[in-house]
């Protein structure tokens, strides 16, 4: 089905993504809530200007943009340095910052001070944890602190360790049951939406008709209320190789590598700069300093 919502100009709020919730007495759908991850100024202000409606800080940033094994390693400074810059990119777009691992793992209080400065110092308008039931609480500790949260179930990268590697997770009855334990619990503590990665579509589908909160999908079918992607995945910029959801939608690493190798033959050949792209003398200075060299000795 084609959108046939337009994303307008109107800034994207916390309460406007929750109004894009659709229910069957909703009748015409209100257009799926599209999403992304972004990490710096630039690509922030491509991502607004081309209408997408949530710009995550995703802890990916650890492994797509500074070559890490997993997402593990990624710190709240780093967090908070990459949402300063993707803020001044954005006009309309939530900005939403992950938590990262072991930032919101100790207490209620360390959780709290750790999401506060994404919005007081990134500037992020809301927070996204992983974790379903066993998060319930600390959800409902950072809502208090008027802290919107977005969820995330299914295949959370930071419990890689614990699950073993990047699977598709709810293949079985019970997993299937513990994830709509989770989504409900989610939503129980008061996030505003929750992100689905790598779940059966049935399930997502499922989760999707129950909650009345936004699910945002990423490998989880097409029938949630909106869709994630890293946008590198996305843009072709991956070093690794991207999962099977992840559609390829440009290929910027070729135009990067082709744009290199012909700066570096050109630097080579003497055939950059051109003249154009040099700055010259006025023909005074070059006359008075003629028959001088430039450190100001006479010849
Ligand atoms: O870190 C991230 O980029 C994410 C999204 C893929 C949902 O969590």
């Amino acid at each position: 089905m084609s959108s046939t919502f337009d994303a307008g100009s109107r800034k994207v709020t916390v309460p406007e993504v929750l109004g894009r919730k659709w229910t069957p007495s909703c009748g015409v759908p209100r257009g799926k809530i599209v999403a992304l991850t972004a990490y710096d100024y630039p690509t922030a202000h491509l991502l607004d200007e081309a209408g997408v409606d949530i710009v995550l800080v995703g802890d990916s940033l650890g492994m797509v943009l500074l070559g890490s094994e997993n997402t593990l390693s990624v710190t709240v400074d780093e967090t908070v340095h990459h949402t300063r810059a993707v803020r001044r990119g954005l006009r309309r777009a939530l900005l939403v910052a992950d938590m990262p691992y072991g930032s919101y793992h100790v207490d209620d209080s360390d959780a709290v001070r750790n999401a506060l400065r994404m919005v007081k110092e990134g500037g992020a308008e809301a927070v996204k944890v992983e974790g379903g039931e066993r998060r319930v609480d600390r959800i409902a500790r950072l809502v208090e602190a008027e802290i919107p949260v977005m969820g995330h179930i299914g295949l959370t990268p930071q419990s890689i360790h614990a699950l073993g590697g990047f699977r598709v997770q709810g293949k079985t009855t019970d997993a299937a049951e513990q994830l709509f334990r989770d989504a409900r619990a989610v939503e129980a503590g008061g996030a505003f939406s929750i992100v689905l990665e790598c779940i059966p579509r049935e399930l997502a589908a499922e989760i999707t008709r129950e909650l009345h909160i936004p699910t945002i999908g990423i490998g989880a079918g097409p029938d949630c209320d909106g869709q994630i992607l890293v946008l590198h995945d996305l843009i072709g910029l991956g070093v690794r190789a991207a999962p099977k959801f992840a559609r390829r939608y440009a290929n910027v690493a070729e135009t990067i590598s082709r744009a290199v190798s012909t700066y570096a033959d050109d630097v080579r050949a003497g055939a950059f700069p051109a003249d154009a792209e040099a700055y010259e003398l006025s023909a005074d200075v070059r006359e008075q300093l003629a028959g001088r060299s430039l450190a100001g000795r006479p010849n």
